[in-house]
């Protein structure tokens, strides 16, 4: 029997995915089958590259990791596991999406696909400065590289044909924003909100151009979260009620409606491609603002600490954790929980499926 028939039916038995802990469920269509995952980015999809290089902004101490795998830190920015392990789950391809750069990685774990992300990054190629972590430059310079070893392995025609039906996650934006517009002043002297945002979405729409050129079709690029809601940002600018920032929160809105519209007129400009607009900053600001509808308990602080600072190095082993991950949105003061993770694929899942299949 041919490979893709093997997986097809395999597939139809995980056809219906049901999320732990969730009203929903995702019905994907039948013949729908998605074999590989692939991820490039920030840390929302970084499942542990920022390990092996040198940053300061990493994950892999506790308490990260408290809940993965009995409790193991693999650098994900999560006490659990990423979006990028939930959708890899829901889309049936596998449990958890590895990092590109971890040495472990063997032949076989390419076929199903890696993240190249790497927690920090933004589009705005200053950004990754900042934090000395992985360009998005670099990210296309390793993905060029995962290709090539595919071609050795499975040759070149099951490689390109691996590669055209991949899914592809894009995320980025929120470190554009939150540390290198709205912390640093550089930017800001430069571009207005608007100029800055327009910036996002030309090297975001120049981004997913690059990995249609290396073969990419069903594309899948994640607009920004409600920024000016992040503990972090509450705490550092939101006064001593620690409100939200609109002023964050409507450059995210900005960002997301051009990058939407946009990314429509590329998807006509590229045969054969299916581009989605994720947005997660809907469903995320409804959890926010009703944390009882979702089962939370706390939507504006993180788990980690005292919930209002503490993110990478600052939520460390000395810091002590809430009563129950499960109850917060947020791990860190900007990453959600896995449970965060889980309410947004929960949301995301339909209409991305819808968009790409
Ligand atoms: C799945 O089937 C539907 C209905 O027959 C069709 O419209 C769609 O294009 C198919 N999708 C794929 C990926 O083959
Ligand atoms: C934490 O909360 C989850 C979700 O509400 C619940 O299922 C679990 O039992 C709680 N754990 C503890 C230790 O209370």
């Amino acid at each position: 029997m041919h490979l893709s028939v093997v997986k097809a039916i395999l597939f139809s038995i995980y056809a219906s995915i049901n999320l732990c802990n969730s009203e929903k469920t995702t019905n994907l269509p039948k013949n729908v089958s998605v074999s590989t995952l692939i991820a490039f980015g920030d840390s929302f999809v970084d499942q542990g590259n920022n390990n092996y290089i040198k940053t300061l902004l990493k994950a892999d101490f506790p308490p990260y990791g408290k809940d993965f795998r009995g409790g193991k830190p693999t650098g994900r920015f999560s006490n659990g596991k990423t979006i990028a392990d939930i959708l890899a789950e829901a889309l049936g391809v596998k449990e958890y999406l590895p990092a590109y750069l971890d040495p472990s990685l063997r032949a076989k774990d390419l076929l199903s696909g890696v993240s190249f992300a790497s927690g920090g990054t933004g589009y705005d190629p200053l950004t990754p400065k900042i934090s000395s972590v992985i360009p998005l430059s670099v990210q296309l310079d390793n993905f060029k590289r995962y290709i090539r070893e595919l071609k050795r392995n499975i040759g070149e025609e099951a490689a390109q044909n691996l590669i055209t039906k991949s899914v592809f996650l894009v995320v980025g934006s929120t470190n554009d924003l939150v540390i290198n517009y709205f912390a640093l002043p550089i930017r800001r002297l430069q571009y207005d909100v608007p100029a800055y945002d327009n910036k996002l979405v030309k090297l975001a729409l120049n981004f997913v151009q690059e990995i249609y050129k290396l073969g990419a079709r069903k594309i899948a690029v994640f607009g920004a979260p409600p920024i000016g809601c992040t503990p972090i940002v509450r705490t550092t600018t939101g006064g001593a009620f620690r409100r939200c920032q609109d002023k964050e929160n409507n450059a995210a809105q900005l960002f997301n409606s051009m990058l939407k519209q946009q990314l429509q007129v590329l998807a006509s400009s590229l045969p054969q491609s299916s581009l989605a607009f994720v947005d997660v900053y809907n469903p995320l600001i409804t959890a926010i603002e009703n944390p009882n509808q979702y089962g939370l308990e706390v939507t504006d602080k993180g788990c980690c600490g005292t919930g209002t600072i503490e993110v990478s190095g600052l939520c460390n082993k000395l810091s002590p954790t809430c009563y129950n991950d499960s109850k917060f949105l947020f791990w860190d003061s900007i990453h959600p929980s896995e449970e965060g993770n889980k309410i947004l694929v929960n949301h995301i899942l339909p209409d991305l499926v819808h968009s790409l299949f």
